[in-house]
């Protein structure tokens, strides 16, 4: 595992970090979002590996890392006028594209697809690597699949240990969710999937902006447009279940289900704010931050979904919180986390 300074990135690493990635293998990368697992975004067999390494259904697309505006031509046929728009405005940031791609890319990166998501991070480190790297990385999250995504180049190693060439910690991420995805390739620019960048963000550059249907809910028919979002994902070991109501119904329900699963000789876990902290009570009570700050319970969520697995617990319950704004990207992955169950109160 290589350290790495964000304001000073050590140019010899880069260089070696280039060399594999050239060679056909792997390097995980910090992104402000979350580690990505690198590849050569050009070259089938570095696809074919990172499907391997995550153990990740095949038909479930990556994402084309670029450090360079001008990096576009040479992947998609033709530009949107409204991937211009926001790129200007959101990169190098948590937004990812999704166009027409052009032969250049081979259908093993894209999962079949004929269109292909294009984001460029806002992460010093990440953006030296691509561009060492010959500036085109294709990267999904750098998790075994179905598990939360790695927030720490810890998270990386536990999942990845022995399958990857090199790891480039560059420190816990500062966003902790992944992009917000937009389809560009039909009609109406479509949010896909939630995440830092708001719909209301986005309306400030575009006149019209969509939701896929299935972004809140599973009780709907339609298969959702981003392959990946179909699986049950961002997932902790222990069986969890979301509670929503008003904050003191969901104090009582949340302490009384862990009573009845304590006494079924589960361990039990409870995912809660710092306002309801002190009421909690279960063998591991975590706090993601206050209720105020969306913005800290999205960094801290993936790392307490995983230390309720390091701790062995095997029944959690978790707090809902508001789905407006940046909100609904942290409720669109707790929700998957729980595979849907929530009780309403
Ligand atoms: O923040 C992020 O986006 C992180 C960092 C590493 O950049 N990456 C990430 O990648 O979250 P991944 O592979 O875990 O998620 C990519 C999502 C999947 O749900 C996939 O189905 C969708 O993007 N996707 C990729 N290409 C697509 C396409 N052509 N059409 C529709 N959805 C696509
Ligand atoms: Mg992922």
């Amino acid at each position: 595992m290589q350290t790495l300074n964000a304001n000073q990135v050590d140019s010899t690493i880069m260089e070696e970090a280039g060399k594999i990635i050239r060679a056909g293998g792997l390097v995980a990368f910090p992104t402000e979002t979350v580690y990505g697992l690198g590849g050569d975004a050009l070259n089938p067999e570095s696809s074919k590996k990172i499907y391997a390494a995550k153990g990740r259904p095949s038909d479930n697309p990556l994402i084309v890392h670029i450090s360079k505006w001008e990096s576009m031509a040479l992947i998609c046929t033709d530009i949107p006028k409204e991937a211009e728009l926001l790129a200007k405005t959101f990169w190098p940031g948590p937004l990812t594209m999704i166009v027409n791609k052009s032969d250049s890319v081979p259908y093993e990166t894209t999962g079949g697809l004929d269109t292909v998501a294009i984001r460029m991070p806002d992460h010093a480190v990440a953006l030296a690597f691509i561009e060492a790297a010959g500036g085109y990385i294709a990267a999904p999250s750098a998790n075994t699949s179905g598990k939360p995504s790695p927030t720490l180049a810890r998270h990386v190693r536990d999942d990845m240990n022995g399958r990857i060439e090199m790891i480039l910690d560059g420190g816990e991420v500062g966003i902790g969710v992944e992009s917000t995805i937009v389809d560009l390739t039909g009609g109406t620019p479509t949010i896909l999937r939630p995440g830092y960048i708001t719909k209301e963000m986005l309306l400030r550059v575009l006149d019209e902006v969509d939701s896929d249907v299935t972004l809140m809910r599973c009780d709907t028919n339609q298969a959702p447009k981003a392959p990946g979002m179909k699986y049950r994902h961002y997932a902790p070991k222990g069986a969890l279940t979301l509670v929503e109501g008003e904050p003191d119904e969901v104090v009582n329900v949340v302490n009384q289900k862990i009573a009845e699963a304590k006494e079924r000789g589960e361990k039990t876990g409870i995912l809660c704010t710092d306002e309801t902290f002190a009421q909690m009570k279960a063998d591991v009570v975590k706090s993601a931050g206050s209720r105020e700050d969306e913005h800290e319970i999205a960094r801290r969520l993936y790392r307490i979904l995983r230390e309720f697995d390091e701790e062995g617990v095997t029944v959690i319950y978790s707090e809902s919180f508001s789905r407006e704004g940046f909100g609904q990207a942290v409720m669109n992955r707790l929700l998957k986390a729980a595979g849907y169950t929530v009780i309403r109160e």
